[in-house]
């Protein structure tokens, strides 16, 4: 499916020539003059009737579809619930626009216009809301098609305009659209790589899916294969690699839009594993398909320097995935084997389902080479974090409080949420090993940080953090902008991470 295009324009509700114009509306509000007024007026009070009646309130996730036969331009309008105009904020105009676009789909309309809400959140720019309606309306147009024989999800919307009387915010919206066309389309490539099946998600696609980016956005692409991580030394990566018969990758991508070319970059790391089958640990069968989308991390790291560069982002970045399929084989490593990392430090793999902490070590050692400014990594690590945070936290852990305050603010603004957890030393002694430097298991408790403090032995001392997306990464069931299946949660909060970091 292709992504649909979104447009700016000036123009008034009531001469708006379009299939269907959405109107959003807050719950226990009027229909002001300057926002929809006029159209309401046009179709001889049609709206204030229907909210009158409460056959519509406006409440959050409410649509009512009203067919205008011939009194306006628009041949049908759209109300869009928004709930309690004090309750407003970024994440329900989101949500709304998410609403909005499932619902026009249902009309077979191949266009459709959005009156841009005269209320719009507090303390929210122009920017932050014309970035919001264009997400939420491209994330809720997503669906996952390749495999599906013809016609079988429907007909495709192919432009939304986001339609404003004031001349005065076009720039600022187009701004927006630019910005939130960049985070759409970011989510949008992650949720197609998680969603391919891990016989055509390859580690060996992935690396041709670098290339590609690579060559489209004039990057720097490094990929190490399986004998240049010998040489480097390289064990974890190595070791998680040997049960499979895909060779493993470990990809850097570059990005350098810094105005001086020797800035210390930020370092982004995602853990690819692309398929997990927990090795000789073996999972149990129940969801284990689930484990396609254990490369969630490398997809949005890779989709954050695209991202960046299509943006032209006034920042340098280095993406690093390193890929590897987890198996049993007859190679694979077995509990209690032990390897060296590239650090030197020396593990103990005691459970070899506790795989993206090992890959992730060798990757946070790597990247101390490029003397980062800052370095965060993103996994779908435990599966504690699911039980901690459930579905809609995502874990935070880090050394530095500016990095972390970033981060939260980036989650607050893009509705992808961090939320801080521990990384006390003491929690160490459940990582004590007999016969190696550590063991890459924490036994009971806190799995989510032993798995955290595990990867901070590798992060060197620089400004440091680490995102658990165990719990997002999947959707149980289908949300206004959230698809079951494959979220590409974390993506947005990335990119945002990047946009804040660079204005
Ligand atoms: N990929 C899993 C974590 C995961 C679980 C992601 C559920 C998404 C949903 C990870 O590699 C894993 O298996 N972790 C183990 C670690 C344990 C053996 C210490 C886990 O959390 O069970
Ligand atoms: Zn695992
Ligand atoms: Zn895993």
């Amino acid at each position: 499916m292709k992504i649909m295009q979104v447009e700016v324009r000036v123009g008034r509700a009531e001469v708006e020539t379009a299939e269907v114009l959405v109107v959003t509306h807050c719950d226990g509000e009027g229909f002001q003059k300057q926002d929809v007024g006029q159209l309401n007026k046009a179709l001889g009070g049609a709206l204030s009737d229907v909210v009158q009646s409460k056959e519509f309130e406006g409440k959050p996730g409410e649509a009512l579809l009203y067919h205008t036969q011939g009194k306006v331009p628009a041949k049908r309008v759209l109300l869009i619930g928004l709930g309690k105009k004090k309750d407003l904020t970024l994440d329900g105009l989101r949500q709304a626009m998410g609403h909005a676009v499932k619902r026009v789909r249902q009309t077979k309309a191949a266009t459709y216009s959005v009156s841009v809400p005269a209320t719009t959140p507090k303390g929210c720019s122009a920017v932050e809301v014309a970035q919001a309606m264009t997400e939420g309306a491209t994330l809720g147009s997503y669906q996952f098609d390749v495999y599906r024989s013809e016609n079988a999800v429907g007909r495709e919307i192919s432009q939304m305009t986001l339609l404003t009387p004031l001349k005065g915010q076009v720039r600022q919206f187009a701004e927006g659209v630019r910005r939130g066309k960049a985070t759409a389309e970011a989510a949008w490539f992650v949720r197609d790589l998680c969603n391919h099946p891990s016989n055509v998600m390859t580690p060996a696609r992935i690396a041709s899916e670098a290339k590609a980016i690579a060559k489209h956005e004039g990057l720097a692409l490094k990929i190490l294969e399986q004998k240049d991580m010998e040489q480097l030394g390289m064990g974890a990566l190595l070791g998680v690699a040997r049960g499979s018969h895909e060779p493993p990758k470990f990809i850097i991508l570059e990005y350098n839009g810094a105005k001086r070319k020797d800035e210390r970059p930020v370092v982004l790391i995602g853990k690819t594993i692309t398929f997990d089958t927990g090795g000789i640990s073996l999972k149990p069968a129940e969801n284990m398909e689930h484990m396609k989308a254990d490369m969630t991390g490398g997809a949005e790291v890779l989709a954050s320097v695209r991202a960046a560069a299509r943006l032209k982002l006034p920042l340098r970045l280095i993406s690093i995935l390193p890929v590897a399929e987890n198996m049993p084989g007859g190679r694979a490593m077995k509990p209690g084997d032990i390897v060296t990392t590239l650090s030197g430090k020396t593990v103990e793999v005691q459970n070899t389902d506790a795989e993206g902490r090992l890959i992730l070590a060798d990757a946070l050692a790597y990247a101390q080479r490029f003397n980062p400014a800052v370095v965060i990594d993103i996994a779908t690590l435990t599966g504690a974090c699911v039980v901690a945070l459930g579905q809609f936290a995502i874990g935070m852990f880090g050394t530095d409080a500016k990095l972390k305050d970033q981060l939260r603010k980036s989650g607050q603004l893009s509705g992808e949420r961090v939320w801080e957890m521990p990384l006390w030393d003491e929690y160490f002694e459940q990582l004590r090993s007999d016969v190696a430097d550590m063991r890459n298991i924490g036994g009971r408790g806190g799995g989510m940080i032993t798995a955290a403090l595990f990867l901070s032995k590798f992060a060197g001392d620089g400004p440091w953090a680490h995102i658990d997306i165990a719990s997002t990464d999947w959707s149980e069931r289908e949300r206004a902008y959230i698809p079951k299946g494959p979220t590409g949660i974390g993506t947005r909060l990335l990119l945002q991470f990047l946009i804040d970091r660079s204005l």
